[in-house]
């Protein structure tokens, strides 16, 4: 991690004499005040950048561990069509975890570090990823409901006052649309499908609905880090009122759909002009947060086992790097002779 005195304040020249720890502070509560983006060599309060460390890495972590769940049904896809857009989808999501984790890397954390933390169990992920993949249908299910609802989350950190993450976000956004529409897509053929397709679509709708709208975190008042993520404008919106957004907009698509959502108390009320749903089962999301969910074990197994068979790949890369480094500095030695 670096320290203040090698950071300038927002929006100050490099070149200044270095303020004090308040003209600091002042500066950058004016920058997230004015909606200036915070770059990573600019100062900003220890507490702002533990709370995008571990965001970020958890954000990062979930993409790469999300690759599990539908990479279990590659080999299995119904069509050619169907394997190449999975692939291209499961492929989508490890890219989003390089772009997560370079951008975490500009806050003065390591990337093997992370991974580390992850291995080890000291870095969550997101708790949707310990549910299982039982039929063909949960790709559809996780395209229309996870990625939908990781759409409704992240559209917002597009806006985030951290500059490398809120870049990020735009391209990710813009994949996890794609996904959100693959899934639909998938579900759409088979709801109109034969009836034991249909049954299939609506019995994967019922296991991936309430896990997907745990997916937005706590509710406001037992949410331990939101009112402060809110003032730095690291999130601009609170977890309900982003379930409440995910609501609204998945009831009139699973009509479209001829499918049903697993709710009996979904009803539409007049003067909020929102769906009300029913109580959320929060004593399984704690389960699963622990680790005792249907697949914590398995994810983290295989992602351990999959780091180590890429030793050789690590280790390749970096000797390349400094091979390439090393040509470079001889091309220089021998311009300047
Ligand atoms: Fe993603
Ligand atoms: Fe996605």
């Amino acid at each position: 991690m670096t320290t203040t005195a090698e950071h300038t304040a927002p929006g100050r020249a490099a070149s200044a004499p270095p303020p004090d720890q308040g003209e600091l502070q002042a500066a950058f509560d004016d920058a997230v005040a004015a909606d200036t983006r915070i770059e990573p060599r600019d100062w900003m309060p220890d507490a702002y950048r533990a709370t995008l460390v571990r965001q970020m890495a958890q954000h990062a972590h979930s993409e790469i561990i999300g690759m599990q769940p539908e990479a279990n049904w590659i080999t299995r896809a119904p069509s050619l069509r169907r394997k190449a857009i999975l692939m291209a989808k499961v492929q989508d999501e490890a890219g989003h975890g390089l772009y997560l984790y370079s951008a975490t890397e500009t806050l003065g954390v390591s990337r093997d570090d992370l991974l580390d933390k992850l291995h080890a169990g000291r870095q969550r992920y997101s708790s949707i990823f310990n549910y299982p993949t039982l039929t063909w249908a949960d790709v559809g299910a996780i395209g229309w409901l996870v990625d939908g609802a990781a759409i409704t989350n992240q559209v917002p950190l597009c806006r985030c006052s951290y500059g490398p993450y809120a870049r990020a976000m735009v391209r990710i956004c813009k994949e996890e649309s794609f996904h959100q529409r693959q899934g639909y897509e998938l579900l759409l053929a088979l709801s109109r499908g034969t009836p034991e397709q249909h049954a299939m679509a609506q019995d994967a709708v019922n296991r991936w609905w309430w896990p997907s709208l745990m997916m937005f975190g706590p509710a406001d008042g037992e949410s331990a880090h939101s009112a402060q993520s809110m003032a730095w404008k690291i999130k601009r919106h609170s977890n309900d009122e982003l379930r409440q957004r995910f609501v609204d907009i998945c009831v009139p698509q699973a009509e479209v759909l001829g499918l049903t959502l697993p709710d009996p108390d979904l009803r539409w009320n007049e003067s909020r002009g929102s769906y009300d749903h029913g109580a959320i089962d929060w004593s399984e999301f704690q389960e699963v947060l622990r680790g005792n969910g249907p697949c914590n074990e398995q994810r983290l197994d295989r992602r351990r086992t999959a780091h180590e068979n890429g030793t050789w790949v690590r280790e390749a890369a970096a000797a390349y790097a400094a091979k390439h480094a090393a040509d470079q500095d001889n091309a220089h030695e021998e311009a300047r002779a």
